[in-house]
């Protein structure tokens, strides 16, 4: 939903964030690197807190904005980050650079562990090493959610929750595909895709919501 004058107002009752992700959302808006937008980081954090989990991976790490966001809003549930781990995955050099710096001023070095990859080749490395996830947060190239789904199942314990960011795509997604430009019409699909198969599969409960440019919240039944 696009209404400037209640993102306005929003914007000013939501709580400030504090210096370092001030100046990290800063250089994400001066660099044009997408990170979460302030209602999906508000929404991020309350489910965090609901869900307490202690292991979550994130695919699709940027500048560690919404790695950061995750784990301080963990530490503020649990009172101590004891136990708690956060791996997330990231292809770019330049991405992976500017997050370790990020981590590093956030001193969260111990907890968030960043793979620097193809995050379709360390799902594979983590799938094999048989580790589970309480949290995953998709939040990757579009057009590749449904590449990392079938890894994303076997990641997930029963209960487990998969957070999926950016499905609308600014309401796109719902366009017929005639209208979107013929260069977006492979990723417009392929979202298409997703959502109907986080809706039909018998071992997901899904529910799309309507914040930030869409999100989805899907939790493993089976
Ligand atoms: C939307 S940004 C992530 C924003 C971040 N989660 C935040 O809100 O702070 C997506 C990131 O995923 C990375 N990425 C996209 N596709 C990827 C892939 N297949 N493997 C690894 N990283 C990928 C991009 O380089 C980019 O930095």
């Amino acid at each position: 939903m696009e209404n400037f004058e209640m993102d306005k107002f929003l914007d000013y009752i939501r709580p400030e964030d504090n210096e370092l992700l001030r100046d990290m959302k800063a250089y994400a808006i001066t660099n044009n690197i997408p990170i979460i937008r302030n209602e999906m980081k508000q929404f991020l954090e309350t489910l965090v807190m609901i869900y307490k989990p202690k292991r979550i991976l994130e695919i699709g790490t940027a500048i560690g904005y919404s790695s950061i966001v995750m784990v301080e809003a963990l530490r503020k549930s649990y009172k101590t980050l004891e136990g708690i781990e956060l791996i997330s995955l990231e292809r770019s050099d330049e991405m992976y650079s500017k997050a370790i710096e990020n981590i590093n001023l956030a001193k969260l070095s111990h907890i968030i562990k960043i793979r620097h990859d193809e995050a379709e080749i360390q799902l594979k490395k983590i799938v094999n090493s048989a580790e589970k996830f309480d949290i995953i947060f998709m939040d990757a190239a579009k057009g590749q959610y449904l590449t990392f789904l079938p890894y994303c199942m076997k990641l997930l314990p029963v209960n487990g929750l998969l957070i999926s960011d950016n499905v609308l795509q600014s309401g796109e997604v719902a366009k017929s595909r005639f209208s979107v430009p013929r260069r977006q019409r492979t990723i417009h699909q392929r979202m298409r895709e997703y959502l109907w198969e986080l809706n039909h599969r018998e071992d997901l409960q899904t529910s799309i919501i309507d914040i930030a440019d869409g999100v989805t919240l899907s939790v493993k039944l089976s």
